[in-house]
């Protein structure tokens, strides 16, 4: 689609390129402030990802923390989510809800955290190791982390959102994994979820058209064992059909003239683990 329609908010002017937003300067700047903090949560609780910690706790510091740093945490109430962050340990493979379990040696740990700064959401999402984790689970969670960054390479002017969830695939599926097909990453910004949805499996040269302004998250889920997951009867929390484990990164980014900015990247270089 080539047609733009101009939408005022406020004081900013935003482009539409069909559904999905052409953000300015000043979301630009909005959206860093709110990556920035979502990457300082998620960099203040590494040392607090411990054996006989409960996932409660962590949530309770990532309430904290979004609220010191002058943010509301965007799923505190989200569709009737009643908690800060997303913790999903093992074969959970996204939206484990925070309780009084507690994390054991060996775990693999993704921490979702999305704080709401000023109207603009920084959605991001690291991967956690507690004590001695085996070799073939940090392989999981190292190249899960690959994916993501091989995804964000393809985020540029002239490619297609279908040309990320290609090479995430490609990659995933070089190493034998599973990619979860039911979950995507989602256009971000003054909307927690909004178009265009941007899945980790695909084919290259499929979908929008990537433009400048354009936000949106890439978060691939990734299985040690087969793609397919099934939901608890919580409602929430998503688990891989054959309990293997899953592992998750995710960053909010916004295409620029060149490439892309990552919104969400830590300021302490504390980008996969191990983080110690
Ligand atoms: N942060 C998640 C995402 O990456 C969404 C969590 S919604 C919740 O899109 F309600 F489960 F918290
Ligand atoms: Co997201
Ligand atoms: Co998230």
């Amino acid at each position: 689609m080539s047609e733009y329609q101009i939408v005022e908010h406020e004081n900013e002017t935003l482009l539409r390129d069909g559904t999905i937003k052409l953000h300015g300067p000043q979301a630009f700047e909005g959206m860093r402030k709110a990556g920035r903090l979502a990457a300082m949560i998620l960099d203040e609780i590494a040392p607090l990802v411990q054996p006989g910690v409960t996932t409660a706790s962590i949530d309770d510091k990532v309430r904290e923390l979004t609220l010191e740093g002058g943010a509301v945490p965007a799923t505190l109430g989200y569709r009737g989510y009643a908690h800060s962050s997303c913790i999903s340990i093992n074969h959970v493979v996204c939206h484990g809800i925070p309780s009084e379990k507690t994390f054991k040696d060996g775990d693999i740990v993704n921490i979702d955290v999305t704080p709401l700064l000023d109207g603009w959401h920084g959605d991001s999402s690291r991967m956690y190791l507690v004590g001695d984790v085996p070799l073939k689970a940090r392989r999981l969670v190292d190249v899960t982390h690959e994916c993501l960054m091989i995804g964000i390479a393809q985020a540029k002017p002239g490619n297609r959102v279908g040309d990320i969830g290609a090479a995430i695939q490609a990659y995933a599926e070089s190493n034998r994994y599973g990619v979860v097909r039911e979950f995507c990453g989602h256009g971000v910004g003054r909307l927690f979820h909004d178009a265009p949805e941007v899945v980790h499996a695909g084919r290259a040269g499929t979908g929008p058209l990537l433009r400048p302004g354009m936000f949106f998250t890439i978060e691939p889920m990734i299985n040690l064992g087969k793609p397919p997951v099934k939901l608890l009867s919580d409602g929430w929390t998503a688990v891989t059909r054959d309990k293997s484990f899953s592992a998750q990164f995710e960053h909010s980014i916004g295409i620029t003239e060149d490439g892309c900015e990552i919104f969400t990247l830590s300021p302490k270089g504390l980008h996969k683990p191990p983080y110690a």
